[in-house]
Formats: structure tokens, sequence, C-alpha cells
């Protein structure tokens, strides 16, 4: 090789080595030795279905709801494929299968919420949407796992052999936002059985687990997954809290303020109504919302790009692909600032290589206007616009 070519060649490795060291060192870490096996094959089953799982959005309060309960969202067999025409590639349902559960010890699902489910799954396979059904608002399991662990592996049991013979789009997804007394390490043994009874009948079936928390991030680094190739982890985000449940009569006190606009700083100050009584805290978060600059602003991008970042380094670390499987504003917030925060975390997410679901369709953080039969305004484009 002549002196020239030499040249060429370290300065072409030189560049290649630059652009493969990130500026910032983002790579995951475990504080302990790690108790989960990281898998090496980052091209194994869990990898390829997450491809399937990249734009997705929440059929929300719908077969969550107690039997009997109308929560508000009825679903026609047309808007599957308005969903495949607005860009989703996948939909995640939340199934309440608890409520329609006979008494121990086999608690048996009744044929009713099968009926409802398949209605669900064969219309948004038949409009080539990957479809993700749960297990939403288990509430008994959240209060005593261990109290319920029969009960939730009996659910899975039932509901994995009904659905054997269905193609892989399908996707299981053991609990929605496990709390309280569901810690990540409570869960953790809990899912290694439901993943193993769900692989007598299910083999090849591609099965999502969130960490405790509420799927919280940060609680990645407690979940310990048996080395099973075909599990995808989901995690959930709602931050800013305080701008996306703004207005929200279930989440307490703190979010009563309404008219909090998305990214801060506001035009004018945000001045909350004094009768609020609001907690300092709470103070602390809007005076930092109406006075700092938009990079460190904590109503702006700030709130989750760090956490999606860590979410990638641990996800790569491991072998494990990760989903968020629930982000979203409430249509208390104003359509512009709800557009630009949907775009804002679907942004990150992509930067990041991490699939998105939204929360959610037609209920009250709604994408699509089941009256007018189109989306809100804005959303469209926040989520399927260009990447600026
Ligand atoms: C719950 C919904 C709620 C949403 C936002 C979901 O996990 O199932 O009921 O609206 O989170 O709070």
């Amino acid at each position: 090789m002549n002196d020239f070519r030499k040249i060429r060649l370290i300065l072409a490795l030189a560049f290649v080595s630059s652009r493969a060291q990130p500026a910032e060192d983002v790579r995951f870490k475990p504080a302990n030795p790690p108790a989960m096996q990281p898998l090496t094959n980052h091209d194994s089953p869990a990898y390829r279905s997450a491809r399937l799982f990249l734009h997705g959005v929440n059929l929300g309060n719908y077969l969550e709801a107690p039997p009997g309960q109308n929560w508000g969202v009825t679903v026609a067999a047309g808007e599957f494929a308005a969903m495949r025409r607005e860009g989703f590639d996948h939909v995640r349902v939340p199934v309440g299968w608890h409520h329609y559960a006979g008494p121990a010890p086999d608690f048996k699902l009744s044929p009713a919420i099968f009926a409802r489910a398949d209605f669900v799954v064969t219309n948004a396979l038949d409009q080539h949407l990957a479809v993700m059904i749960n297990i939403h608002h288990f509430d008994e399991l959240d209060r005593d796992p261990a109290g319920t662990t029969e009960e939730f592996l009996k659910i899975w049991r039932q509901v994995a052999v009904h659905y054997q013979a269905f193609p892989n789009p399908l996707a299981f997804e053991l609990d929605n936002e496990p709390h309280n007394q569901a810690t990540t390490a409570l869960m953790n043994p809990i899912y290694a059985r439901a993943i193993a009874e769900i692989r007598q009948t299910n083999p090849r079936r591609t099965i999502f687990v969130e960490p405790g928390h509420w799927g919280n991030m940060d609680e990645l680094k407690n979940l310990v997954l048996p080395p099973d190739d075909n599990v995808i982890v989901s995690v959930h985000c709602y931050e800013p809290f305080y701008f996306t449940h703004q207005g929200a009569t279930w989440a307490g006190p703190d979010v009563k303020p309404t008219g909090i606009v998305f990214p801060g700083p506001p035009a004018q100050p945000f001045v909350p109504d004094a009768r609020l009584n609001l907690k300092p805290w709470v103070l602390d978060w809007i005076k930092k919302y109406n006075t700092l600059p938009a990079d460190e602003n904590p109503n702006g991008p700030l709130a989750f790009t760090g956490k999606l970042k860590s979410a990638r380094a641990w996800s790569d670390y491991y072998g494990r692909p990760v989903h968020l499987g629930e982000f979203g504003a409430y249509t208390k917030a104003d359509p512009a600032s709800r557009a630009n925060y949907y775009s804002a975390v679907r942004r990150a997410c992509e930067n990041n290589s991490i699939g998105w679901c939204i929360w959610d369709w037609s209920a009250g953080f709604r994408y699509w206007d089941p009256v007018a039969n189109r989306a809100l305004p804005g959303m469209h484009a926040a989520l399927f616009g260009k990447t600026k």
C-alpha cells in the first residue's frame, strides 16, 4: 500500500471510530452484577417482531371496561381501515379479562369476552395491523400479586389456547402498568411463570412485559427476564405529567390547573387559580415552566428525552427491544399543544429507534374524531409528518 493510500485508510478508520463513539457515553452500566443474562442476538424473533410494532394506537376505554359499563367508546369495523390509512401499523388492545373470569380454581373466561376480543383482533389483522392484547386494570393483582398469581396464570392459559392458531402479528402483553404491591421484583418470577405457561401452546408468540411503577423506564434496571428470545419490553411515559394530565379528575389535585401549553415557557406567565391551594412542588414546577428557557424547561422534551435514551441503552445492553406502549395528552390541553407534545415524543422515540403507541384512539386522549370521521386537527401531521 503506498503512503497516500495508507493515509486515506487511517483517516477513514479515524472517521468511522469517531462516529462509533458517541460524544456522550450513554451505555448502560449495571450497578450490580447483572441478574439477567444479556442476549447477544440483535436479530432475534423479538427484534424482528418489534419492526411490526413501530407506530401504534391504543384502543383505550373499550374492552377494559367491566361488563355492563360503557366508557363512551364504540368501535365500528371500518375504523381499523381508518387506523391503517392514517399510518398506524399496530393497535394495542387493553382487555379486562379478569372481569369475565369465573370462580377459582378454573377462573373460566366467559365466551362473551372472547367474542368481543375476537372482533377486534380479526378486524385489525384483516387490515394488516399488528395487534397486542393485554390484561388491563387488574387491580387485585396490584394489591396482592401472590394471592392473584393463580388467576393471572389461568387467564393467560385460556387466552393462549384460544389464540394459539392466530398468526404472529398478534402479540400478548402480560400486565398493564403493574404498581403498588406489584413491584418489578415481585413481578419478575410471576412473569417467568406466565411466559412458561404461554410457551406451552404458543412457542413463537411475541410477548410484551412492562416493568413496575406503572411501566416506568426507571424500573428497567430491576427487570429480570428469562432467556426467551421473543420478549419485548414495553414502558409508559406521561411526562411532563402536569401538562399531559391537566384537568384529569382521576389523577389527583396536583393536575387541577388547566391552560398549560407545550412546550414551555408560555408567552405570558401562567398564574394558577389561588383557590386550588396547589402543593409547593407544583408551584415550583409552574415557576420553572414560566421562567426557564426552552431547552431547560421542565415542560418540554427534557422531561422524556433522557429517559428514552437510557431505555435504549438498557435495551442495547440486554439485547431486548423496548417499546413505548403508552404516551399521550388529555383533551383538556389545547389542540396545538397536544400536537406539539405528540410530535415531540414520537420524534424522541424515533431518534432512539423505539416503537411507539399513543394513548388513545377515540377516548379522552383521542387521536380520532369518530363523529367527523377524521383525525383531530394537527394530530396526523404530529405523528406522521416529516421528522424535523
Ligand atoms: C389508563 C387510562 C388512562 C391513561 C392515562 C391508561 O393506562 O388505562 O384509563 O386514561 O392511562 O392516564
